[in-house]
């Protein structure tokens, strides 16, 4: 019996991270229309939120892979000016938009439906988040998703990734510490904490031609054929 359980939570794991994206889309609503996700609706306090407001400064946010809305309602409201969170489960952005209404932020924060290694953003950010979503990104293609993204960020904007790589015996699970080693070895990394021993880690990078010029669209193009590849 456990290992039939075990078996079915890998592959669905597999699934939500190189499955396409209709799967993707309803092994996460089936899990948003239930219960299981509920513990995220309450993360005030949470060790994302000081790097965010600091690097926010007022200015825009871009969060791939939103959730039910926590971010875009627990940052402090006077922290950023602009807010587009992107889910690919309908169920879960259900829950953001609603949360967003009822503290009045319909008219800052907005959502998208969509599989974010798809996702073209229509405006550039001050900061690009991804908080708890990175571990369904396949690992080969976080540079080539990072790069793409890197077009939508303003000269001297940031990418903020919040993800707990550890194993819970005092190392790091390989294929998440080699997603980090992404973000070491080809940006700039400004700031990196881990929060507890075995807590998530906030990782603040920017692109290293970000310190001059941005890349070109016709880059853009060749990187996005690599991400769907
Ligand atoms: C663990 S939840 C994190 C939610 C929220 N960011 C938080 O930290 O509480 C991961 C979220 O990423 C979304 N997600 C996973 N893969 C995605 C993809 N390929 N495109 C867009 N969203 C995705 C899921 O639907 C889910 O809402």
């Amino acid at each position: 019996m456990y290992i039939a359980e075990r078996t079915l939570t890998i592959m669905r794991a597999l699934l939500k991270r190189y499955g396409p994206s209709k799967i993707k889309m309803i092994l996460w609503d089936q899990e948003f229309s239930g219960t299981h996700w509920d513990f995220i609706d309450d993360t005030a306090g949470d060790c994302v939120y000081p790097h965010l407001e600091k690097h926010l400064q007022g200015g825009s946010i871009l969060d791939l892979g939103c959730g039910p809305g926590n971010t875009a309602n627990e940052l402090a409201a006077t922290s950023y000016t602009t807010y587009v969170g992107v889910d690919i489960s309908e169920a879960a952005l259900a829950k953001a938009r609603k949360r967003t209404d009822e503290n009045g932020r319909g008219g800052k924060n907005s959502f998208a439906c969509s599989d974010f290694l798809g996702y073209r953003p229509t405006q550039q950010f001050d900061v690009i988040l991804f908080r708890e979503s990175m571990y369904h990104v396949p690992p080969a293609k976080v540079r080539p998703i990072l790069d793409h993204f890197s077009k939508y960020l303003k000269n001297g904007g940031v990418f903020i990734v919040r993800m707990n790589t550890t194993d819970g015996k005092g190392g790091h699970k390989p294929r998440l510490a080699a997603i980090v080693g992404v973000m070491d070895a080809d940006f700039d990394v400004v700031e990196k904490n881990q929060y507890g021993e075995n807590g998530p880690t906030v990782i603040v990078f920017r692109p290293k031609s970000k310190a001059g010029e941005g890349l070109t669209r016709d880059s853009e193009s060749e990187e996005f054929g690599k991400i769907h590849a």
